[in-house]
């Protein structure tokens, strides 16, 4: 399976103009021209999916505690806009359901970065590709799937085969390729520091895609496009516009 991509995949929304993995600012991204959001997804103590980045609650919202032992009630009453400012107060930490809701709605391409918690791989996992099968519309684009846990890709790629799959990792490594093949991915996602133009080309010799994570000046930004990325992931969604 090949994959087109946008070229710009905004990060967490619009971070930088609105509070991370909210609708806020998923709404940013949009007004701001994005046509591709990455953003996290964990699950609850009960089993319910949130879109969130963190392990614990308290850098992005007004809880307290584990994100993993905290209840569907409790997450889904916490305020996710005031930590960034008062403007956003009451924004809510969303649910992958109403979240892929809003895609579809707005024909917007989704990148899901599944972030299981230790132990609740398989779990949380099972949850994500129901909650597709449930939400996801016919003519909305197909999500990217991505995932650090290579435990949960694979998982994928056996129940959802259709879907593709990226594989996130924090460095280059070696054996990329066969991790690559291992999970039936489709792109590699990789760091901005340990990409070059070669390893751009031994990617898309190999007939990946290369995403390049997280890139937030317009000088680089352009300087991996020219080297062949086939998607930059970003902060910025008007990164160009600027
Ligand atoms: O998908 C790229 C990037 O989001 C991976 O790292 O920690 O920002 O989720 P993180
Ligand atoms: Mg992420």
């Amino acid at each position: 399976m090949t994959i087109t991509l946008e070229p710009l995949i905004a990060h967490r929304g619009a971070a930088p103009y609105a509070p991370e993995n909210t609708f806020a600012a998923f709404e940013k991204a949009r007004e701001l021209g994005a046509r591709s959001i990455e953003f996290d997804v964990m699950m609850s103590a009960d089993g319910e999916l949130f879109v969130f980045h963190d392990a614990n609650l308290r850098r992005t919202s007004n809880g307290r505690g584990q994100f993993g032992d905290s209840s569907s009630d409790y997450i889904a009453s916490l305020d996710a806009g005031s930590w960034f400012s008062q403007q956003f107060r009451g924004e809510k930490i969303p649910t992958l359901k109403e979240t892929l809701r809003w895609f579809a709605r707005h024909s917007m391409h989704a990148n899901i970065e599944i972030k299981p918690l230790p132990g609740r791989t398989d779990d949380t996992t099972t949850a994500v590709l129901s909650c597709i099968n449930q939400c996801w519309s016919s003519d909305a684009p197909l999500p990217l799937l991505s995932s650090f846990n290579e435990q949960a890709l694979l998982l994928c790629s056996r129940l959802l085969p259709e879907l593709p799959l990226g594989l996130l990792l924090l460095n280059w490594k070696s054996d990329w390729l066969s991790r690559l093949q291992n999970v039936n991915g489709v792109s590699l996602h990789l760091p901005k520091h340990v990409v070059n133009k070669e390893r751009i080309n031994t990617v898309k010799n190999e007939g990946y895609a290369m995403c390049v994570y997280t890139v937030n000046s317009k000088k680089w930004a352009r300087r991996f496009w020219e080297w062949g990325a086939d998607a930059i992931i970003s902060d910025y969604p008007d990164l160009m516009a600027n």
